[in-house]
């Protein structure tokens, strides 16, 4: 494998959200990038959201050479893959669909490049199982959208190199991400399963009449949320603890805590609970289209990683 440093060409696999967002990201950060998808107007929605996407990562700061003129787009899977050093997939989120794409993926790219899928729910075990070159592939699980959103979640599945691995991690973080590696493989990594055992609660929670919506919304982004876009759930508990910090928190805190997750609920996802999830979401976004709401949501976003690199944190 080449060194991270090396990587020039980036072929992004599949331009729908978050592919775009990755080639907006790395063409901010100077790279040639080349983008396939099969969609008719696939090509016409990824330039207008790399435009779009351009202000907040100019604000950034973008690297020497960047432009959005560096992206190339083509329908063609082995034109886009010919001389990339690393491809980051992005295809519908359908298990025997990404098989074969990554097995397409691994006879049309140079061996030496790295075969890197956004998958939200699978693991790289499935992603490889048809490749001949299995040690070059595997998961970097980003938030949407990356170009925002720091954290990418970066695993393996049991025949990817470590060599893979560090090599992906470095690249990401040279594209300024937070890459955190897994050390096993599991269904949904580890984010979606935080954001699954929360939303099983809140889902509970308004099944039986306890809140609302919006009201679980409001409660998370004015109360823990804050909190923890700052320091993470188990550094809180330090806090919480007082002077005797995490000790005092251990010794009188941490049972009753415990206690709870005995209790919670397994919510029954019936039409009265959906409905009631898209009233109260269509009731928060009012007018506002999610475009409207995704860029208010950016600007805030940037604007508290710029509060916390300033004071350090
Ligand atoms: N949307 C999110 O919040 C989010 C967050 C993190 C990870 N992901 C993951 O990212 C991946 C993409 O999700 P998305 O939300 O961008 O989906 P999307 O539907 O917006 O985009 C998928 C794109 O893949 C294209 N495509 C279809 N067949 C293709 C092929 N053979 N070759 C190349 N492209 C093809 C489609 O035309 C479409 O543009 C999924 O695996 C998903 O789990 C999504």
């Amino acid at each position: 494998m080449s060194p991270s440093n090396a990587v020039n060409r980036v072929a992004i696999v599949g331009a729908g959200t978050i592919g775009s967002s990755w080639a907006a990201l790395c063409l901010a950060h100077g790279l040639n990038v080349v983008a396939a998808d099969p969609a008719p107007h696939a090509e016409t929605n990824l330039r207008a959201y790399v435009a779009r996407a351009w202000k907040i990562l100019a604000s950034l700061g973008l690297s020497p050479g960047a432009s959005p003129d560096r992206l190339r787009f083509t329908a063609d899977l082995g034109e886009a893959l010919q001389n990339a050093d690393f491809v980051q997939e992005n295809g519908p989120e359908v298990r025997d669909f990404k098989i074969r794409l990554f097995a397409e993926m691994d006879r049309v790219a140079p061996p030496d490049s790295l075969l890197a899928s956004s998958t939200s729910w699978l693991t790289a075990d499935v992603l490889q199982s048809q490749c001949h070159h299995p040690e070059r592939c595997i998961v970097g699980h980003p938030l949407n959208p990356p170009h925002v959103i720091p954290l990418v979640e970066v695993v393996g599945g049991a025949q990817t190199s470590p060599e893979a691995l560090q090599r992906a991690v470095a690249f990401y973080a040279s594209l300024g991400r937070k890459p955190i590696l897994l050390r096993k493989a599991l269904p949904g990594h580890v984010v979606n399963r935080l954001q699954a055992a929360l939303y099983k609660e809140i889902l509970w929670l308004v099944q039986h009449g306890v809140l609302s919506i919006a009201d679980t919304d409001a409660l998370i982004s004015f109360g823990p949320g804050l909190r923890w876009a700052v320091m993470g759930p188990s550094l809180q508990w330090h806090l919480a603890g007082g002077s005797g910090g995490i000790h005092h928190f251990m010794e009188q805190l941490m049972e009753p805590l415990c206690g709870v997750m005995g209790h919670l609920g397994a919510p029954d996802l019936t039409e009265a609970l959906r409905q009631a999830v898209i009233d109260g979401v269509e009731q928060q976004a009012g007018d506002h289209s999610v475009e409207q709401l995704a860029d208010r949501e950016n600007q805030i976003i940037v604007d508290l990683l710029t509060l916390r690199a300033r004071s350090g944190a």
